[in-house]
């Protein structure tokens, strides 16, 4: 497995090197990355290439083992390309610019910078290919990151996208609904960007961020492209940030990668994530996992450098990489602690960094062969995410976001101990049991296939409340609701709104009959067509209409829930999913403690980790054998903050 750290040689100076190269290969440090933000060091002037620092650094470190996983530059110009194209700075949706010293600063849409950083990036990678030193390559540094900007250049380029995508500006007239407070245009030259604040025109907004998004994938896909040219045995990731900003869909994105990768700070990150980005592809390399933190934080308890490193691995990661090897002592950043302290010695953190190397070095050859297997999944597409943001406002908003959904529903499928893949609507559902789709907004003919398969072939689908809602326009469906899924759903309803205050509900199936439920934020008035009501509200003037519906659709059945569970509601009710969709708990833990699940062919293993600060006894369904021991267990003892890998 890879094992490393960021690592940034032009930080120190050289007759350091060394004693980090020494340090890392007593640690079991295999792999660096190396290189993202140095294009004003290789090229201090316009044209003057000097890569003899990186060479240098480069080759120390494999003379000590330790391969370097190399970036492209372009994420930070020097500061003679800003002299040289003073039009570049991105600017954000206030008008402000940023300038050198800064990263997430330039407009990807300048055609200065497409140039210079196109030459700069195929000059590192003409350097590099072929080189022993290289494990493999890292396109940019969290790509899309910032990337979003209002300048006139942007503005120009995406109306030449809208003319090749609308043809005729009566096509997008009537795609967009522009007759509503007079925005239909005599050409394509007038169209603005969505930047007036709150209240842009839901078309314009969602068609805007597609634009946006699809600049950040054709960046990375030249320099996939070259790469793969030069470089071809190879492997090429990125660091994708985790599952809250929605600058890029990275689904798309990862076709311009061999291996996922992404970064991983928690107790910020939501580990939602994990799964998010591990997506469809078995595994996820994690290129920036938090060892300390910025000083405004909680310092990182000690032993939870180590353990969360395990919670990434546990779900899929294929390698870990620490953010950062040492911190620096200037720049924005130099409160962000690393593996060393400020001064280099080697103090707690880097124990737990040589305690992992070992252990990785013992059980890699195990964990390797394996990835999670889910028969369950969560769906979400980042087009639902952008058309609701163009219009979701008010009191409820936090409620009805995509993501917080999402986040919601993972967070009981994780204290229940199931293995989750998390990824866009459009990929295969064939292998899973239970699949929920929180908020499908947005839903196109092709969602439409392919979840009503999904179900026609016996899968258990879950849709919450405003499913189906609008088309790929962001314009809302000239039919009742849920639009296109109201058929596999079984229902059909034109009117929803706003809750005041709970509601008691009703439950009328398995476990939800025994359950006190409550309702909150938000009730669609269902009507079934051929659904069964599976819980209906019990209060108020919506006493009797159904809140939570379940229809039978070819071998599976669609479960369509119309309003907002309270958190102990969306326990119960996610219970009673598992129990109609059969899917099981990996292992039942005590509280604080969670199980998770890697398999391939010949073994399961099962990492048991104890967040809490007791030690949990658990005793186990079967006979295990403890992988770091190979005894054979039927009762384990988990230290506080610390896992068990059991093989089975
Ligand atoms: C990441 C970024 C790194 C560093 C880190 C600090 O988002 O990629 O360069 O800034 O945050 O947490």
């Amino acid at each position: 497995m890879y094992y490393g750290a960021a690592y940034y040689p032009e930080h120190w100076p050289r007759e350091r090197w060394e004693t980090d190269a020494k340090m890392m290969q007593e640690a079991g440090i295999n792999t660096v990355r190396i290189g993202e933000f140095a294009w004003s060091l290789i090229e201090p002037e316009p044209g003057k290439i000097d890569f003899t620092m990186l060479d240098d650094a480069l080759n120390l470190l494999d003379s000590y083992g330790v391969k370097t996983l190399m970036c492209t530059l372009s994420r930070t110009p020097p500061p003679w390309f800003y002299e040289k194209y003073p039009d570049s700075p991105n600017v954000n949706e206030n008008g402000r610019q940023r300038g050198p010293g800064h990263r997430y600063a330039i407009c990807h849409n300048h055609p200065g910078f497409i140039k210079e950083s196109k030459r700069i990036d195929k000059l590192v990678i003409e350097h590099y290919a072929g080189n022993r030193a290289i494990a493999g390559w890292h396109i940019d540094n969290e790509i899309g990151s910032g990337n979003s900007c209002y300048c006139n250049t942007c503005r120009k380029t995406f109306q030449k996208h809208l003319k090749e995508k609308y043809k005729t500006i009566d096509n997008l007239h009537q795609k967009w609904g522009t007759h509503f407070w007079a925005f239909s245009f005599s050409s394509f030259s007038e169209i603005p960007l969505p930047n007036n604040g709150n209240g842009a025109n839901p078309a314009l907004f969602l068609e805007y961020k597609r634009f946006l998004y699809k600049v950040n994938v054709d960046f990375a896909m030249h320099r996939y492209s070259l790469m793969k040219k030069n470089d071809p045995d190879k492997w090429v990731t990125t660091n994708f940030q985790q599952s809250r900003p929605d600058h890029t869909d990275i689904f798309d994105l990862s076709k311009a990668l061999d291996i996922n990768g992404t970064n991983f700070y928690p107790n910020g990150a939501h580990e939602f994530g994990l799964d998010w980005t591990r997506g469809t592809r078995g595994k996820v390399l994690i290129l920036e996992q938090r060892s300390g933190a910025p000083h405004w934080q909680e310092e990182t308890e000690p032993g939870m450098m180590r353990l969360w490193a395990w919670r990434s691995i546990a779900p899929g990661a294929c390698g870990i990489n620490f953010f950062r090897w040492r911190p620096c002592r200037w720049g924005q950043e130099e409160y962000w602690h690393g593996i060393l302290p400020h001064s280099g010695r080697k103090t707690r953190r880097y124990d737990e960094c040589v305690r992992m190397g070992q252990e990785l070095k013992k059980l890699s050859p195990v964990i390797e062969k394996t990835s999670p297997a889910s028969d369950t999944a969560i769906i979400m597409g980042y087009e639902s995410r952008w058309a609701m943001d163009a219009v979701i406002a008010g009191r409820n908003a936090g409620h009805l976001s995509v993501l917080s959904e999402a986040y919601k529903i993972h967070e009981v499928l994780m204290q229940k101990n199931l293995s989750v893949d998390a990824f866009d609507p459009h990929e295969d559902l064939s292998k899973y049991k239970l699949v929920i789709a929180p908020r499908m907004y947005l839903v196109d003919e092709n969602i439409k296939n392919n979840l009503t398969s999904f179900v026609e072939n016996g899968g258990i689908l879950c849709l919450t409340a405003k499913s189906g809602t609008v088309d790929e326009c962001n314009t809302i469906v000239n039919a009742p609701l849920p639009g296109l899924l109201s058929e596999i759903a079984g229902i059909s309803f034109d009117h929803y709104g706003a809750l005041s205050k709970d509601i008691k509900l009703k439950g009328n199936s398995g476990v939800l009959k025994s359950q006190d439920l409550c309702a909150s934020h938000w009730a669609d008035e269902i009507i079934c067509t051929t659904a069964e009501v599976i819980a209906e509200y019990e209060e108020g003037w919506h006493t009797g209409i159904p809140a939570i519906t379940c229809n039978s659709f070819g071998k599976g059945k669609v479960v369509y829930l119309g309003t907002v569970l309270k958190e102990d509601s969306l326990d119960v009710f996610i219970s009673w999913l598992m129990e109609l969709a059969a899917v099981k708990s990996i292992l039942e833990t005590p509280e604080g403690v969670h199980a998770y699940r890697r398999t391939c062919e010949e073994y399961a293993l099962t990492f048991v980790i104890n967040y809490s600060d007791e030690v949990k006894k658990i005793n186990l369904d079967s006979e295990y054998e403890n992988a770091a021991t190979c005894e054979k267990v039927k009762h384990i003892s988990v230290e506080p903050k610390d896992l068990v890998i059991l093989k089975r």
